[in-house]
Order: C-alpha cells, then sequence, then structure tokens
C-alpha cells in the first residue's frame, strides 16, 4: 500500500483526498494544515493523521511514500524544496512556483536528488481535452490551425490569498495558466503571445485576461480567463479546434466552481462532408487520472513523463509573458 500525505486541506486538497477513494493501491495516511480545524476535519473524515505543519510530518518518520502539495503557490517552492530534500516524490499543484528563478531551482533540486516529481496541471489528464490531442495527433481531421479555449468563473472568495497578487499571480497564473498549458500542450512552445487584460487590485491584479498566441509552423491560439464575473455565473471551461478538415468542440458549466460539474455538452466533431460526430468519452475524473498516474510512477519507480517539472516551468513562464504583455501592452516574442 502506497502511503500519501496531502499538504493543505482546502478546496484542491479535499479533491485530491476524495480521489484516493477509488485508487486502491494507495492511501491518504497523512493530512498537514497549518488550519487546525481544516486539517482535522479532513484527517478524521478518512482515517489519517493530523500534522499541524511539514517539518513535523517530515521529522515524524512516518514512512510516507509521497506527497502531493496542496497550498497555495506562494508556498509551493519552499515545500518543495523540503520535500525533495528527504527524498519524497513530490505532486505539486499549479502554478508550479510564482518566479522562472524559483521553478528553475525546483528542477535542480529534483535533479540532484533523484526523485519523482510531477506538477498538477490536471487538464492534461482531463478526458475531453486528451481525446481532442489524440484526435489532432491522428490528423483524421487534418492538420490544426487554430484553438481556442476558455476558463471563466466568479471570484474565489473561498481562499482570500488569491486577491493578493503577489500571493497568487491573479487570475493569469492561478486560472488561465490551464489554457495557456492546453494550447501549449496542443502545438509547442509559440513565437509570440499577445495579450489584454482587466485589472482589480483588490481582487488580485488581472482579474480577466485574453490571450493571443502564434506558433512556429503559423499555427494560432486564443485562450480567455477570468475570475470576476457575477456569482449568479456558472464556472465555465471548454475548447474549440479548427483543423483543415473539421473542427471539435466541448465545453462545460458547473456550479460555483469545478467541483459541481453540471452540464457538460457532447463532444462534438464536426466533419467536412456535413456530418457531426459525437464522440464517447471516458467519464472518470480528471483529478482521479493525475493521482493515479502519480501512484503509477512511485509503484514503478519511474519518472513522470506527463506534468514534468520543466513543463510546469515552461507553461509558467508562457503565463508570466501573458501578464507581462497585458501590462506592457505589447506582445512579447519567446
Ligand atoms: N489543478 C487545479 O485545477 C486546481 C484547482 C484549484 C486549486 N489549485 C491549486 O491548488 C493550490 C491550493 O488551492 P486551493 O483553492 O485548494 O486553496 P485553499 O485556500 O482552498 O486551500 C489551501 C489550504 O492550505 C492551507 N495552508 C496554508 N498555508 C499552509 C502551510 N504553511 N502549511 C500547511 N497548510 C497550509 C490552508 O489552511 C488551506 O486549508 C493552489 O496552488 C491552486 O492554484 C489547482
Amino acid at each position: 500500500m502506497i502511503k500519501i500525505a496531502i499538504i493543505g486541506a482546502g478546496f484542491v486538497g479535499k479533491i485530491h483526498a476524495s480521489s484516493f477513494k477509488n485508487i486502491p493501491e494507495a492511501r491518504i495516511t497523512s493530512i498537514v494544515d497549518i488550519s487546525k480545524k481544516e486539517g482535522k476535519s479532513l484527517a478524521s473524515e478518512i482515517d489519517a493523521d493530523y500534522y499541524p505543519d511539514i517539518d513535523i510530518l517530515l521529522e515524524s518518520n512516518n514512512n510516507i511514500d509521497g506527497v502531493i502539495i496542496a497550498t497555495p503557490q506562494f508556498l509551493h517552492f519552499e515545500m518543495v524544496k523540503k520535500i525533495v530534500k528527504a527524498g519524497k516524490p513530490v505532486l505539486c499543484e499549479k502554478p508550479l512556483a510564482l518566479t522562472l528563478d524559483e521553478a528553475d531551482k525546483m528542477i535542480n533540486l529534483v535533479e540532484e536528488n533523484q526523485v519523482i516529481a510531477m506538477v498538477g496541471h490536471v487538464v492534461r489528464f482531463f478526458p475531453e481535452y486528451v481525446a481532442a490531442k489524440e484526435i489532432i495527433e491522428s490528423k483524421r481531421i487534418g492538420e490544426p490551425l487554430f484553438c481556442y479555449a476558455e476558463r471563466l468563473s466568479t471570484p474565489p472568495d473561498w481562499a482570500a490569498w488569491r486577491f493578493d497578487e503577489k500571493s497568487s499571480g491573479g487570475a493569469a497564473l492561478d486560472l488561465h495558466i490551464h489554457d495557456l498549458d492546453y494550447l501549449m500542450w496542443l502545438f509547442g512552445r509559440p513565437v509570440s503571445i499577445r495579450s489584454q487584460a482587466v485589472f482589480n487590485p483588490s481582487h488580485g491584479g488581472i482579474v480577466h485576461i485574453s490571450s493571443m498566441l502564434r506558433f512556429r509552423d503559423g499555427k494560432t491560439g486564443l485562450a480567455q480567463g477570468g475570475w470576476d464575473f457575477p456569482i449568479s455565473y456558472p464556472f465555465t471551461a471548454g475548447f474549440n479546434i479548427l483543423c483543415d478538415d473539421g473542427a471539435i468542440e466541448w465545453g462545460f458549466k458547473a456550479g460555483k466552481n469545478i467541483e459541481k460539474e453540471k452540464k457538460k455538452s457532447d463532444f462534438l466533431i464536426y466533419l467536412s462532408d456535413g456530418n457531426i460526430k459525437k464522440q464517447d468519452i471516458d467519464s472518470t475524473d480528471s483529478f482521479e487520472l493525475e493521482d493515479r498516474y502519480f501512484i503509477d510512477c512511485i509503484r514503478n519507480n519511474r519518472k513522470a513523463s506527463i506534468c514534468t517539472f520543466k513543463d510546469g516551468r515552461d507553461i509558467l513562464e508562457l503565463a508570466l509573458a501573458a501578464i507581462e504583455s497585458a501590462k506592457a501592452n505589447k506582445a512579447i516574442y519567446l
């Protein structure tokens, strides 16, 4: 049995904890949270031990086999450092860090200590996003030309730290980064990015951002992300992809946030002969698939090849370029 600790018993820590109900090879044995109330509540719910901080966990010698970091991003660097130096495999939530300097140091630490390391860019496990990438790679509907990807939500008021730009990086680093990640995963490293943003200093700086991307072979992308929609607005995400012999479209609407997925659209492939094909998609939750992959890497003592720290660093570079572009009102060449 693989024993996992989760650091951070907030919104996403609970989602990870819940995934493990469906992963029989592994168990969450430890929960760490600075808030005794949050930490103890989740720990007792899943029959795990509670620790008030990461140092006490790592000193406790409780034989954990891996750690999931689900704390705010301004804490990722210091926490990864401690976990990697202790030789434990780590799955760190996105964004990997707040600066490229931190991300580069994290990559070096992982290399030096030869530990398994993943960053939680969960879109790369989301069955619909994966299915669209597979269709594109199979060339079933020709060469891809353009992708639009969006993610819209109400203000994340359950986590006040997000409204401090220095702690979260605003909606660009926290939310928009998922769609920038998808565009880069589909089409590779872009040549340039041009972003425009809506700013609200009391809600984390950038609260809404649109980014146009150009890729080396002429493909283009457009991503839109924002968290200042009125509280009546459902969490909305999806994409449409234009290829030279068809198009793919999918999206979903949820409740206040992703955990209450309500209305998924059909996954549709529009063909150039006039037909529309509906594709059935695996309904396994994306966080469960991500956690399963992490556990699989630990069980087989294999480095992760999906969502590596290098991926996390490159996505961070792109999201930071989007912020720079929006603030300076100019295109950024990468
Ligand atoms: N992959 C995704 O789709 C996704 C979705 C949501 C959040 N996230 C990421 O997950 C991370 C957490 O986000 P969240 O929404 O769950 O935040 P949250 O505020 O709901 O939860 C964070 C938890 O960390 C705890 N914490 C804070 N400082 C701590 C410390 N020093 N030691 C131990 N615990 C500490 C807090 O008490 C809180 O319970 C962020 O990096 C966020 O970007 C990813």
